[in-house]
């Protein structure tokens, strides 16, 4: 099962690959210049951006570390990171194909893990806490920032995985703040929310970025015609099926 996953994971995002590089939504945002200082960066950090898609966590921050090794499933993601390092002149970023959940590095390599926006698609998240954990030093921390479901409303989060489901079949679980919360300490991290924000979506990008089939983009436009009150309340539909995605950044510290 876990492997099935991980493979339309692999081969979802890599025929997707440039549109990450360029897509708003993933190259802007407004975690993306509080990494550093959420990373507590001095400058000579060693930092792993896990899940790195297109790199543009690894490159909000490698001007404030001494190096960040970008790993993904997708080799096809690992091109895109490699053309923007270059792009942008930073030398201090490698690349590495690797699944999250079962890192290719020794105990105690890294001073920061970060992770944005590739959460939802891990099949088994608390290993890949506990990866984390295991490749970083003592009071090394983790930073990771996922789209996040609502905590004390399960109709409206059922809902929300369906429609995530519905435009990527490689979507596992969007979690809420609580279960990421549980995961951390589960993992042995210290944790606290950092921030939390609201991401206006534009459905017809959203759907074409990963390439959703035209009947799942049709089964999700009825599903958000029918939708609760509760939901609108939650995702903002408009007439052209546009919303609002909900996402936190959590700061995990790994015991000294
Ligand atoms: C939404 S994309 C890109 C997110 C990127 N970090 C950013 O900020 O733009 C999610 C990425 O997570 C990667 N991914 C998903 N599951 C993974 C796993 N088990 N191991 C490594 N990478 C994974 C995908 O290949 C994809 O490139």
């Amino acid at each position: 099962m876990s492997e099935d996953i991980k493979n339309k994971v692999e081969a979802h995002f890599s025929r997707s690959a440039a549109l990450y590089r360029t897509s708003a939504v993933h190259a802007k945002g407004e975690d993306l210049p509080l990494l550093p200082q959420a990373a507590a960066l001095q400058g000579d950090e060693h930092v792993l951006d896990a899940g790195c898609g297109a790199g543009h966590a690894a490159l909000a921050v490698a001007p404030h570390c001494a190096r960040v090794v970008a790993c993904d499933l997708s080799a096809a993601m690992l091109a895109q990171v490699r053309k923007l390092a270059q792009e942008r002149s930073l030398e201090n970023i490698t690349t590495q194909e690797a699944d999250v959940e079962q890192l290719p590095f020794a105990d105690e390599t890294f001073d920061v893990v970060l992770s944005r926006l590739s959460g939802h698609h891990w099949p088994r998240p608390k290993a890949a806490l506990d990866e984390f954990a295991r490749v970083l030093k003592a009071g090394g921390r983790a930073v990771l920032v996922d789209n996040v479901a609502p905590d004390d409303d399960p109709a409206t989060d059922t809902f929300w995985q369906m429609m995530e489901y519905l435009r990527d079949t490689s979507h596992v679980r969007a979690h809420s703040v609580a279960q990421w919360r549980a995961m951390f300490e589960a993992a042995g991290f210290t944790v606290e929310v950092r921030h939390r924000w609201e991401k206006r979506l534009a459905f017809q990008s959203w759907v074409e970025r990963i390439g959703t089939p035209h009947f799942h983009q049709a089964m999700i436009k009825t599903l958000l015609d029918e939708a609760s009150q509760a939901v609108h309340e939650w995702l903002q539909i408009d007439e052209q099926y546009n919303f609002t995605l909900h996402a936190a950044l959590f700061v995990g510290v790994k015991a000294s």
